[in-house]
């Protein structure tokens, strides 16, 4: 039965019908009130007047349909796309229970389609062609480069003939590790384009993470350039990629082109390491090519991209999406959630090596024919103003980012902000964490003017798109809510043993049901998939987040449950930290453990024992760091290392993470019981040695 699903609407109606919605303007804020769940923002009856979901009423309609007529509800939406030949019957079929056999999930099979053109061309061709595409923005203020639909068309093409001239066919791999360049959508177009399944690698991984991935995926190619500027710094991305190419070869996997965008304003060419019969300039060579490409019809089920993740073990996962569900579900969340309109400039913060980059830096807002801004640089260069610069430099109109970012540019002070007029802004929206409330308000109130909705969207990499977020205009907000759920979408709250709990409560956050940009499998390991996602809950999709439903149904999100921590909106598995620690030659074992951090959300906190007879000292303290952003990636640094002679275990040998959370937190009289551990006395000592 679906009825729990409807509760949520049930009560955004009740609260409707008590006048609370329509017709008020005001916005509560900072009023007391008797909890954080009291709290509500009203959308503005201008805003509201104009959005796509301009009720509670018109979102009841759709998400019933949504619920109750899934193929029907998606197939009116998928009808706007292009499809070169229609899609079967069924519209899509799922087992997502584990108990009934393998987990297999289909949307559209049988369609044929394919996203680039529905990015471009079918843009192009609908009067577009001059519209911009992408506005970049350079780490260095004081230039800008632009590309039209049209243009951006002619770069993918330019490129797509290079791939396939180099032997790129469907179903090839090719690993993409660029930073924000426009370079780095045009690649994952192309790509798109003939068929082959791009694995973009954030550059801010080392070149052992960016090794293991190749290792994993074999691709034909890899796409990078020189080097890039971040801030003052310069950092040698090319490098970067030999040392991986040169791991990945012990490995027995060889790639024999690796093409380099000269990134001149970063490093010229002469000045980058390079090998003979490997390393290609792109601009030698890719600008030479037709800038007309046809394309490669693909199945709606074929592979698009595989974006590797963080689990609670040391191997990331390739985490796989297809085609044709991707791009229905990108584009239809992208549209609703921002209410977006064909006037609209969106800039969305974060970085293509991440799902958000792909989904709604990339695809969404290209399916929908958006412009959108992409920016090199990091938002507090030259100064924390930067981004309002932007803004006002673009007339950005939604704006989307981390949490993260908005507290520290809220710790930087007002004065970076109000500098700038802001005026174009309309939408606002936060990923990656919870949003604490105190900063959704800042956002809100400084930011946004106290006039834009915040669409604080909860999703994954594994759902492809938005799950549970705020629709601007359709209802009130609570800070620190993602709200209710997108259309098609059955989150369901279960208790440990699995049993749904319905109304207010707590538990862990599970759905029920495929939704279209769902991801169909883990990379060359479908039973890991079944395991970590299917197996936990029988019958459901398990997120490892923990969630809370408030009496008025409204979601909030309280984070990992499993052995991920979530750092600046970076997801990063403890057991990868321990691992790059325990690689260390003087380490010889490692336990780590989230903290909080009053910017990062997440800090790494890592408790480390030596091999014998090797002392403690700042010096090792510094190098086992260093192994951490060797290894994985600055972004991974433990921010406290602990020395630690002992770590709590039980008698059976497991290490009680439990009694190190609060350790590390310095909540020392909630230790808990500790009498089951094998021996006491290392609490006592860990505790000793906490501020060494
Ligand atoms: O814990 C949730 C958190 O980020 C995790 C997913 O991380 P990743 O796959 O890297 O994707 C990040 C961008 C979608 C989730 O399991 N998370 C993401 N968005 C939110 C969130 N937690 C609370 N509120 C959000 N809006």
């Amino acid at each position: 039965t679906t009825t729990s699903h409807f509760s949520h609407v049930e009560s955004i109606s009740k609260l409707s019908a008590a006048g609370k919605i329509s017709g008020v303007n005001a916005v509560v804020l900072g009023e007391a009130l008797a909890s954080e769940e009291d709290e509500l923002v009203f959308p503005n009856d201008e805003f509201s007047r104009q959005a796509l979901v301009p009720s509670p009423k018109k979102y009841l309609e759709m998400y019933k349909r949504s619920v109750e007529d899934p193929a029907g509800f998606w197939s009116d939406i998928a009808s706007q796309f292009y499809w070169k030949q229609k899609w079967g019957r069924p519209v899509f079929s799922e087992n997502f229970d584990v108990r009934k056999g393998n987990v297999k999930i289909e949307w559209f099979k049988g369609g044929i389609t394919n996203i680039c053109y529905n990015c471009l061309d079918r843009n192009v061709e609908s009067g577009n062609a001059d519209k911009i595409a992408i506005y970049w923005e350079p780490n260095d203020p004081g230039s800008q480069d632009s590309l039209t639909y049209f243009q951006l068309l002619q770069r993918v093409c330019q490129l797509a003939n290079y791939l396939k001239d180099k032997g790129v066919k469907k179903g090839d791999a090719v690993v993409i590790y660029l930073p924000m360049i426009m370079e780095l959508p045009i690649a994952m177009l192309a790509c798109a384009r003939i068929g082959a399944v791009h694995s973009v690698v954030f550059a801010g991984f080392s070149a052992e993470s960016l090794a293991q991935r190749i290792v994993d995926c074999k691709p034909k190619v890899v796409l990078t350039c020189n080097a890039v500027k971040r801030g003052s710094k310069v950092i040698t991305l090319k490098e970067i990629v030999d040392a991986a190419l040169v791991e990945s070869a012990k490995s027995g996997i060889l790639v024999d082109l690796c093409l380099t965008y000269e990134n001149k304003s970063a490093m010229k060419r002469e000045s980058t390491k390079w090998r003979e019969g490997r390393d290609v300039w792109w601009q030698d060579v890719v600008p030479k090519y037709p800038t007309t490409c046809e394309v490669e019809w693909v199945d709606a089920e074929d592979p698009l991209f595989l974006l590797y993740t963080s689990g609670s073990t040391g191997k990331p996962k390739g985490v796989l999406h297809t085609t044709g569900g991707y791009m229905v579900y990108t584009a239809t969340t992208f549209k609703y959630a921002f209410d977006y309109k064909p006037s609209d400039i969106y800039w969305c913060t974060a970085d293509c090596g991440w799902i958000t980059g792909h989904s709604y830096v990339t695809y969404g807002p290209l399916l929908n024919g958006a412009t959108i801004v992409v920016f090199e640089g990091a938002p507090n260069y030259p100064d924390s103003g930067r981004c309002w610069d932007i803004v006002d430099k673009f007339k950005v109109t939604i704006f989307y980012t981390a949490p993260t970012l908005v507290r520290s540019l809220m710790r930087d002070g007002d004065e970076y902000v109000t500098r700038y007029p802001r005026k174009s802004l309309r939408v606002l929206g936060s990923v990656g964490e919870p949003i604490n409330p105190s900063a959704w308000r800042w956002f809100f109130n400084v930011v946004g003017g106290s006039r834009c909705p915040i669409s604080d969207t909860w999703w994954q990499t594994e759902t492809g798109g938005f799950m549970i977020t705020p629709l601007p205009g359709a209802w009130p907000q609570k800070p620190g809510s993602a709200t209710f759920p997108f259309f098609g979408v059955q989150p369901v709250i279960v208790d440990e043993k699995g049993a749904e709990i319905e109304g207010e409560c707590s538990g862990y956050l599970c759905v029920k049901s495929s939704w279209p940009g769902a991801f169909r499998t883990l990379y060359g390991d479908h039973e890991r998939y079944e395991t970590t996602y299917f197996k936990p809950f029988p019958g459901y999709y398990f997120s490892g987040d923990g969630c809370r439903r408030d009496k008025d149904g409204y979601y909030w999100l309280t984070g990992r449950v499993d052995d991920v921590i979530n750092v600046s909106g970076h997801r990063i598995g403890t057991a990868e930290v321990e691992s790059a620690l325990v690689s260390h030659p003087q380490c010889a074992e490692a336990a780590v453990v989230g903290i909080e951090h009053e910017v990062k959300g997440q800090g790494i906190y890592a408790f480390v024992t030596l091999v014998d007879g090797v002392p403690y000292s700042d010096e090792l303290r510094k190098s086992l760091i260093h192994k951490v952003r060797n290894q994985i990636g600055a972004f991974a640094a433990p921010d406290k290392v602990h020395w630690a002679p002992g770590l709590p275990k039980t008698r059976s040998g497991k290490i009680m993470r439990r009694i190190l959370r609060k350790i590390a937190s310095r909540q020392l009289n909630e230790l808990g019981d500790t009498s089951t551990l094998a021996d006491p006395n290392v609490v006592e000592q860990l505790i000793a040695l906490a501020d060494r």
